[in-house]
Formats: C-alpha cells, sequence, structure tokens
C-alpha cells in the first residue's frame, strides 16, 4: 500500500505521520506533501528521513491512499488531482463533509458508510467526533433526537500557528509587552473566546453548526437538533464538551454509564485520580474520548448531561482518518 499525506509539516500532518508508525499500517511507501516551502526538508518516520515534496499531478501517481491535512482552499485545490492519480482521498477539511457522495466517517460509529465513497471519504471535524464520540453509546439504547452543547476548544485546533500565538502572548505578557493578535479575533492568553469560525445568518457560527451537520450524517439521524457554542480556551490540545442529550426513551444514568463503558475508543470516567471528569491534559497524546459526570439533566426528565474531553489532533483528526484507511484497506 502506498499512502500520501497532503500538509504532511502540520499539526494534524505531523501527527498522521507517527499514527501510521505506531499502528503498524503497512505501507511499501509513503510520501510527504506541503507547499513550496517546506520541499526539500525531511521529516523523520521509522528512523529513515522522508523528504518533503509539492503535491504535482506526477507526484501523486501510483498512490493507493492520500491523507489530507490542509485548509479547504488547499483540499478543494488538489482533491481531483488525487482522484485523477487513482488514490483515495481522506480528507480532514470541511470542503466535502456534507456532500451527499462523500461519507463522514468515525469508524467506531459509521464505518461502514466509508465503503460507499466516490473517491473521496471525510474526516468530521474535531469536537463533533469527540462529541459523537460519547453520545453514540446512549444513541444504541435510545436514539438521539437533540443535543446542547458547549466546547472549549484548545489553541492546536487552529493548527501550529494557534499553539505559536498562545505561547507568544503568554511570554509577551511575562515580559510586560503588548500580546500580538494574528491568528484568534481576541487575546486568547488567560482568556475565553466564544468566537469559533465566521457567523452566519442565524446567529451561529460555522464551527458551531457542524455539530448538527455532520453529527446527522455520523448518527444516521437527519432531523437531530444540536443547539452548539463554540469557545477557545487557553489550552494547549485536547478539545473538552459539556453535552446535554434528549433521547428519544428516557435512558437511565446506570445504563448510559454501562453502554460508554463498552463503547470501543471511549473511557468511562468514574474515579480516575479521585475524581469523576477528565481534564484535557489527561487526553492529550493519546486517543480515547474520556467521557465523566454523567448525570440526569434536571430541566429534561428524557435527558442526560455529561462532560467528554478527547485529543483532537488524535481522535479528532489524524488517528480517525488513519483508522478509516486502515478500515478501507482491510475492506477492500
Ligand atoms: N488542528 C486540529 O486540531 C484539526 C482538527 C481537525 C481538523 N483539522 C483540519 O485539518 C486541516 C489541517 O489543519 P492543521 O491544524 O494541521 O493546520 P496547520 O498546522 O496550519 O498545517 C497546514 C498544512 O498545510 C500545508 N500547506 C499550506 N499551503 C499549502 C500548499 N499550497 N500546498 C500544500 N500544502 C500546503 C502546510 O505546509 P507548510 O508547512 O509547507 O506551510 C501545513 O503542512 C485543516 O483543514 C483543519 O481545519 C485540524
Amino acid at each position: 500500500m502506498k499512502i500520501g499525506i497532503l500538509g504532511a509539516t502540520g499539526a494534524v500532518g505531523r501527527q498522521m505521520l507517527e499514527c501510521i508508525e505506531e499502528r503498524n499500517i503497512e505501507a511499501d511507501e509513503i510520501r510527504l506533501f506541503a507547499s513550496a516551502r517546506s520541499a526539500g526538508k525531511t521529516m523523520k518516520y521509522k528512523g529513515t528521513d522522508l523528504v518533503i515534496q509539492e503535491a504535482t499531478p506526477e507526484a501523486l501517481q501510483g498512490l493507493d491512499y492520500v491523507l489530507g491535512a490542509v485548509s479547504n482552499a488547499f483540499s478543494r485545490q488538489y482533491a481531483p488531482l488525487i482522484k485523477a492519480a487513482g488514490a483515495v482521498y481522506i480528507d480532514n477539511s470541511s470542503a466535502f463533509r456534507l456532500e451527499d457522495d462523500v461519507p463522514l466517517v468515525v469508524p467506531e460509529i459509521n464505518g461502514e458508510d466509508a465503503l460507499k465513497h466516490n473517491g473521496i471519504i471525510a474526516n468530521p471535524n474535531c469536537s463533533t467526533i469527540i462529541t459523537m464520540m460519547a453520545a453514540a453509546p446512549i444513541a444504541r439504547i435510545s436514539p438521539i433526537k437533540k443535543i446542547t452543547a458547549t466546547t472549549f476548544q484548545a489553541v492546536s485546533g487552529a493548527g501550529i500557528g494557534g499553539l505559536q500565538e498562545l505561547n507568544s502572548q503568554v511570554q509577551a505578557i511575562h515580559d510586560g509587552k503588548e500580546p500580538e493578535i494574528k491568528v484568534f479575533p481576541q487575546q486568547i492568553a488567560f482568556n475565553c473566546i466564544a468566537e469559533i469560525g465566521s457567523y452566519n445568518e442565524n446567529g451561529y457560527t460555522a464551527e458551531e453548526m457542524k455539530m448538527q451537520n455532520e453529527g446527522r450524517r455520523i448518527l444516521h439521524e437527519p432531523e437531530l437538533k444540536v443547539n452548539c457554542t463554540c469557545v477557545r480556551v487557553p489550552v494547549m490540545r485536547s478539545h473538552s464538551i459539556a453535552v446535554t442529550l434528549r433521547t428519544e426513551r428516557k435512558v437511565s444514568v446506570e445504563e448510559a454509564k454501562a453502554a460508554v463503558a463498552a463503547f470501543p475508543g471511549v473511557r468511562l470516567i468514574e474515579d480516575y485520580e479521585g475524581r469523576c471528569y477528565p481534564t484535557p491534559l489527561d487526553t492529550t497524546d493519546q486517543d480515547l474520548v474520556w467521557v465523566g459526570r454523567i448525570r440526569d439533566d434536571l430541566t429534561d426528565e428524557r435527558g442526560l448531561t455529561l462532560w467528554c474531553c478527547g485529543d483532537q489532533i488524535r481522535k479528532g483528526a489524524a488517528s480517525n482518518a488513519v483508522q478509516i484507511l486502515k478500515y478501507l484497506a482491510e475492506r477492500t
């Protein structure tokens, strides 16, 4: 199997290369692509140096899969070249996520959708993946009709530039200087910003609407209603989400806990170092979504409330994409 990584030098692309190595994906060849700025530089894979190249139609020839970790605009630009070269494109941007012939896949939840692809498979939004991993075990007991969610999103969700911005602002404040704002709409150091993505006419941001639009496709619930508020917080890595959901019939707390504990890719937290909830630091640099504080919703007799955390660069992006690749490779 020959695999390409587009955007290999970014936060997600780097993690993809690591995931391929740690999951022992049998790759005969790995080709790394990034912008012209990175061409000629190298990255380590299994102790050898792989040279980064530009993604030209010629350089893409002969690949079986390309994992995409670039912006929407670049994804749209490269997808036709990747398809023309005969490779399956597993994309992390939001460029194709709502297109009917593009499966939107979280392997533990709707892996079989991946088999119906037409050359492109989309990886869902990072907060959506983490939330759906926590919600899916409960949805298997009784369909989820409504979700209210507030996200607490790490700066690395905005890529390497987001990490640099938090670090440089903290340093500037420490040095008594004015923090420079480039990536986020407000100062993120020692702050919270309730604005991720552009505003829609309904007052919600594009990032907030992803949870409903994508959640419907992942859970196969076309009428699912989601009310989401996305907040950027000064955390390096791992998103957290406070989730309240309403099921068709009442699911008890005990039923929900048993389902979450049994679901692949999820870890129920009831007594972890003396507490019943995870933190972003707990879930950084590992693949499980940790779910805690499952309790009844006091405002809705069919509701449940929970707290979940997951590494958005891993399960929210790179690991999920590598899982999709593995799922397909084992079945086609
Ligand atoms: N970060 C997350 O937690 C996360 C989670 C889920 C989904 N995503 C999505 O994943 C994608 C990548 O995000 P990221 O956070 O990894 O971004 P990033 O850290 O900013 O990396 C961007 C990548 O795009 C490459 N690139 C820029 N211009 C290019 C060009 N003209 N041709 C080819 N490659 C080019 C960059 O290469 P150079 O180094 O050469 O500039 C770099 O490898 C985005 O669509 C993002 O929305 C991110």
